[in-house]
């Protein structure tokens, strides 16, 4: 089995994954080492830059008995050239599972079509599908539910944002996505939440997507790989910042939510990512959680 996109997790496969990883939470740090994946090797490679996803499945491999590699695409052979068909096929002979962190998700899925061991999808273009089994993790931390939760996501209709529409669908949920024209999220991954009954509404007015919110969520306004544009993004995104004001248009425990890496001043205040309103660390905690729950489901 693949992790590339949300949508290859069912409801009750998510919420196993959220109760495995609640529990590995609550063993003690310092106290935590197992030896379910003795033996097992999971390889990381890496074509962009990453704090969270690198060190929070490094963590959780040795967490859980296991081994770990992390590569950077430019010391392979991938980075001379050599084709990701072969390249999948020979790690499939030496690791257990590959979790691979690309520019472009093709290379993700062309990986999965020629290895014969589980794929992770660690952040693409497209999809960023473990930072949503955390972040479902953490909204069930502190609303006690996922069915009926209303979401709104404030910014760039991106990756985190197409796979939290997805977790949306998927368990129930409500979505409001505000952007600019030219940034809403992917249509076809759109038509396919709302195949499933979820009502992803997009519009252009901020204030409109937070009323009423149980969650509100935003992401960097320039992602990885799109640093040409940076100046004409962060021109069109300037209306698109959480701060208290929009704050005030949401629920009075609205939970404030943030994948990192933040800007501030840009995308969120100062004031909202510390206030206490925010979960945002919390949220970069449960990647080691869910993370762990993930390969022991895909490895062990
Ligand atoms: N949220 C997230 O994936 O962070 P990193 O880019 O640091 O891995
Ligand atoms: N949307 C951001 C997420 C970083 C974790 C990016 O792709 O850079």
């Amino acid at each position: 089995m693949n992790f590339i996109s949300i949508f290859d997790l069912s409801r009750a496969e998510i919420e196993a994954l959220i109760e495995e990883g609640a529990a590995l939470k609550r063993e003690p740090k310092g106290a935590r080492m197992r030896d379910d994946l003795r033996g097992k090797t999971l390889a990381l490679i890496f074509e962009k830059p990453s704090t969270r996803t690198r060190v929070s499945f490094e963590v959780a491999m040795l967490e859980l008995g296991g081994n770990v590699l992390s590569l950077n695409r430019n010391e392979l052979q991938l980075g001379r050239g050599e084709r990701i068909n072969e390249t999948a096929k020979v790690l499939s002979s030496y690791v257990d599972a590959v979790m691979i962190r690309a520019y472009l998700h093709d290379t993700v899925a062309g990986f999965a079509r020629y290895a014969s061991i589980p794929v992770i999808n660690g952040l693409t273009d497209f999809e960023h599908p473990c930072q949503i089994l955390a972040d479902l993790m953490t909204i069930k931390e502190y609303k006690d539910r996922l069915a009926g939760v209303k979401i709104a996501w404030i910014g760039d209709g991106n990756n985190v944002c197409n796979s939290l529409i997805g977790g949306a669908a998927i368990m129930g949920m409500e979505i409001s996505v505000a952007c600019p024209k030219g940034y809403e999220p992917n249509k076809e991954l759109v038509a396919k939440a709302e195949k499933m009954g979820c009502d992803v509404h997009i519009t252009e007015t901020a204030e409109e997507a937070a009323a009423d919110a149980d969650v509100l969520y935003t992401d960097v306004w320039v992602s990885m790989g799109d640093e040409d544009e940076s100046e004409q993004i962060k021109n069109d995104l300037k209306r698109y910042q959480i701060n208290e004001g929009l704050m005030r248009e949401a629920n009075a425990d609205v939970i404030i939510m943030h994948c990192m890496p933040v800007h501030i001043g840009e995308e969120i205040t100062a004031g909202v990512m510390n206030s206490t309103n925010s979960v945002i660390f919390t949220q970069a905690e449960n990647r080691l959680h869910a993370q762990k729950a993930l390969v022991l489901q895909l490895v062990r």
